[in-house]
């Protein structure tokens, strides 16, 4: 049975701290005994937080630190590399999705993952959702009967959170594999493939409002399921303000399912025959709540052995989906996801 967990972070951004917030309140066998940034500042902010060593390289910390595995929350230029380097050294590891920006980078790094013992886990926090799980346990027991499409959309306004650098690495196609669909995108297809199933086919376009990446900031696309129903996915990221409207819409036989949420908080709300003015079935606090329970899922596989909710191959349905709309924009056809 468990004992505890001592864990690296390595890059301690904007997503280390709700890993951490999580971690704390979710996951209290898990130790941060290390902290890895190349700004030091950062690195000793965590560690001084969290009681843990502060490192400027992964080298430093894989040669020195105390840890049998590491928490990567990087720029995705730097996911194979760092993954692979971890993996190599004997280290369980929990990668920030996506795996990497290219589907050849994803096969490297599960080849060598296949060839040790260690847990490897890319973190989709969508699984962990409270919101999106709860939404599916509703499906399951038939509240809107048999889904006939849903529509999930990403709709944000810009600020500068995530993207603090002087040169933000999400500006740069080349640092991120695209823009916003392969980002944040997935948690926004995560749900739709817990719900509907495997994606088989996708035709979208996208746009750039957002100037300053070179990346799209703006997705409109239509996904086509294995089993026939279909979906529509949007993405938005603009310097604008939006109007309210659900995150995610699931339409069924029986009636709706609509989740409004923010990153501080989301309300399901269940709208029949019996509730045509719709009712309020669940509400948490949201994407903050994900972060806890995916870690000490990522915990429970190291100590214990437990299965991962999801593996790490089941993280390619986002990567691809978003491949596949990048080449549909382009193409002006539907296309594979899994060609
Ligand atoms: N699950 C989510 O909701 C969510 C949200 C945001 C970001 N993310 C993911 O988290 C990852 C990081 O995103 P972020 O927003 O925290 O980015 P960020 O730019 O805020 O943080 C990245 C950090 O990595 C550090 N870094 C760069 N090179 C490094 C190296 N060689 N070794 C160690 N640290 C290094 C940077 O200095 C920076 O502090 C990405 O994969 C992103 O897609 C997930």
């Amino acid at each position: 049975m468990s004992q505890a967990l001592n864990m690296a972070f390595v890059g301690c951004g904007a997503i280390a701290r709700y890993h951490l917030d999580g971690l704390l309140e979710h996951a209290t066998n898990v130790r941060i005994t290390a902290c890895v940034d190349p700004d030091p500042e950062k690195a000793q902010a965590y560690a001084a937080e969290t009681g843990g060593q502060a490192f400027t390289s992964l080298e430093e910390a894989l040669e020195h630190g105390d840890f049998d595995a590491v928490d990567l929350m990087l720029p995705h230029d730097l996911h194979e590399d760092l993954t692979i380097q971890c993996l190599q050294a004997g280290k369980h590891v929990l990668l920030e999705k996506p795996m990497a920006p290219t589907l050849d980078a994803c096969d490297r790094i599960l080849q060598v993952a296949s060839q040790t013992d260690s847990v490897f886990m890319v973190a989709e926090n969508a699984q962990y959702w409270p919101e999106i799980v709860e939404a599916k346990k509703l499906i399951e027991a038939g509240a809107i009967g048999e889904i006939i499409t849903a529509r999930a959309a990403f709709v944000y306004e810009y600020d500068d959170y995530w993207f603090k650098e002087a040169r933000p690495w999400r500006f740069e196609r080349n640092r991120t594999g695209g823009g916003i669909t392969i980002d944040g995108g997935s948690h926004w297809i995560r749900p739709l493939r817990m719900w509907m199933g495997e994606i088989e086919e996708v035709i979208g376009i996208v746009g750039h409002p957002l100037r300053q990446m070179e990346g799209e900031s703006l997705t409109r696309a239509l996904f086509r399921f294995q089993s026939g129903q279909c979906a529509q996915f949007d993405a938005m990221m603009i310097d604008t303000v939006f109007a309210p409207e659900p995150w995610w819409r699931i339409t069924g036989t029986k009636g709706e399912i609509t989740i409004s949420a923010s990153l501080s908080g989301a309300e399901l709300w269940l709208w029949d025959a019996e509730h045509r003015d719709g009712q309020m079935v669940f509400s948490s606090p949201g994407y903050t709540a994900s972060f806890g329970p995916e870690i000490a899922d990522f915990a429970a596989a190291v100590l214990d052995g437990k299965t991962l909710a999801a593996g790490p191959e089941y993280a390619l349905g986002e990567l691809r989906a978003a491949l596949a709309i990048y080449r549909s924009a382009e193409s002006g056809k539907w296309e594979s996801v899994w060609d």
